[in-house]
C-alpha cells in the first residue's frame, strides 16, 4: 500500500523516500538509460562492420551494467519494495532476458535477438514506470 506524502500518493512504496533514496534512484536511471545507448552504440558499430575497441566492447558496457544491477539490488531494500511484487519479479526476469539476447545479438550479429532485446528493453522501461505488468 503507498503512503500520501505531501498529498500525493508515492507510488508503492512502504515509507516516504529519503534523500539517500532518491539519490540512488537518479542514478539507477542515468545507468538504465545508459545501457541502452550503450547496447545501440555497440550494435550500430558491431552490424556496419567498422571497429570497436575493447574498453567500447566490454569496459565500459560491464562496469555500467554491474552498477546498475547493483543500484537496482539497492534500491529494492532501500526503498522498501519486494522481489514478491510483479512487476519487479517481471522486471528481473526481463532483464536477465535482455542481457542474453544482447550477447547473442552482438556476438552472433544476431538481428532478430538485437529486435527482441529491444522490445524487452522498452517493456522493462513500461514495467519501472508503471509498476504494472501490462501483460496477462
Ligand atoms: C535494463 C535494466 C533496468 C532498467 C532499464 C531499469 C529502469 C528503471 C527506471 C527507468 C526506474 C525509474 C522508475 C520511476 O521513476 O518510477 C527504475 C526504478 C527501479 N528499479 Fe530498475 N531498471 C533496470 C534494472 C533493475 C534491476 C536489475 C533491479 C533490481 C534488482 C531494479 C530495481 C528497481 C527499483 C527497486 C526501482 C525503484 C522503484 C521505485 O521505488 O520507484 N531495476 N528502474
Amino acid at each position: 500500500m503507498g503512503l500520501f506524502v505531501g498529498g500525493k500518493r508515492a507510488a508503492g512504496l512502504a515509507f516516504p523516500p529519503s534523500s539517500m533514496s532518491r539519490a540512488l534512484l537518479a542514478l539507477h536511471i542515468a545507468l538504465a538509460v545508459n545501457t541502452g545507448l550503450l547496447f545501440l552504440f555497440r550494435a550500430w558499430r558491431i552490424f556496419t562492420g567498422k571497429a570497436l575497441s575493447r574498453l567500447w566492447r566490454r569496459y565500459i558496457p560491464d562496469i555500467n551494467d554491474v552498477l546498475l544491477l547493483a543500484s537496482g539490488a539497492l534500491l529494492v531494500f532501500v526503498r522498501g519494495h519486494s522481489f514478491a511484487e510483479p512487476w519487479l519479479s517481471v522486471k528481473l526476469g526481463c532483464v536477465v532476458g535482455y542481457i542474453l539476447l544482447g550477447i547473442l545479438a552482438l556476438r552472433r550479429r544476431n538481428g532478430f535477438a538485437f529486435a527482441l532485446a529491444l522490445v524487452l528493453y522498452a517493456y522493462i522501461l513500461l514495467l519501472a514506470l508503471t509498476k504494472q505488468i501490462w501483460i496477462g
